[in-house]
């Protein structure tokens, strides 16, 4: 992927995104729109997946027909509201492998600390795609790509719904190497995090929690 930030302005995921921003749209609603999202935007974000041929039969003749090459993906999903991208992609590849990485805010450092880490083996084999809906300071997913590439990931692709310029910037700086595709880039961040317009928090929007 050429450019570091995408933002897919395809019809359908503009007017799903519409839906999941407003607020009256309840949790099974938003939490449904969010696995339709996810398949879109994995269209895009999986554009690159290396090809092959393979021989096969079609009822009148023999062709080469186009696969996806062997190489592996894998999926890893920052907790816990990465997981609302996750169902989605893995109906469109099942084969996918999945990893997690779970970060906390420090109140006294404002860092991310980790509290879970479980990632496939082997990242450095396999197209990496990073999911959280949310790039807001961009704090947990440049902590996130530091750790997989810790593990050796190297192709490494960032998906998220929503991102704010702050977030865009603070991975542009920090991992230049790894292409964002984002439904739509806002207008900035609120002094307590919050991407304006935003959808507010989208972990409790899918989840419920609040
Ligand atoms: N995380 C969210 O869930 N919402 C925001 O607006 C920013 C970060």
């Amino acid at each position: 992927m050429k450019e570091h930030l995408t933002i897919v302005r395809h019809p359908l995921v503009q007017h799903k995104l519409t839906l999941m921003r407003q607020k009256e749209t309840s949790t099974a609603v938003f939490r449904q729109l969010l696995r339709e999202i996810s398949q879109l935007l994995a269209y895009e974000v999986t554009r690159e997946l290396p090809m092959t041929t393979r021989t096969i039969e079609t009822p009148l003749q023999k062709m080469d027909a186009p696969v996806l090459a062997g190489r592996k993906l894998a999926l890893v999903s920052i907790l816990r509201a990465g997981n609302g991208l996750l169902d989605g992609m893995l109906e469109l590849i099942p084969s996918a492998r999945v990893g997690f990485v779970g970060l906390y805010r420090d109140e006294a450092t404002l860092k991310p600390v980790q509290y879970y880490f479980k990632v496939p083996e082997r990242l450095d084999q396999r197209m990496n795609i990073v999911v959280d809906p949310m790039l807001a300071t961009g704090n947990s997913s440049v902590a996130a790509i530091d750790l997989i590439k810790q593990k050796g990931a190297r192709d490494i692709r960032f998906m998220c719904l929503l991102a704010a310029p702050e977030g865009v910037e603070r991975m542009r700086q920090a991992h230049p190497d790894v292409p964002i595709v984002t439904a739509a880039l806002d207008e900035r961040l609120t002094d307590k995090g919050y991407i304006l317009p935003g959808l507010g928090d989208a972990g409790d929007r899918m989840f419920g929690t609040k």
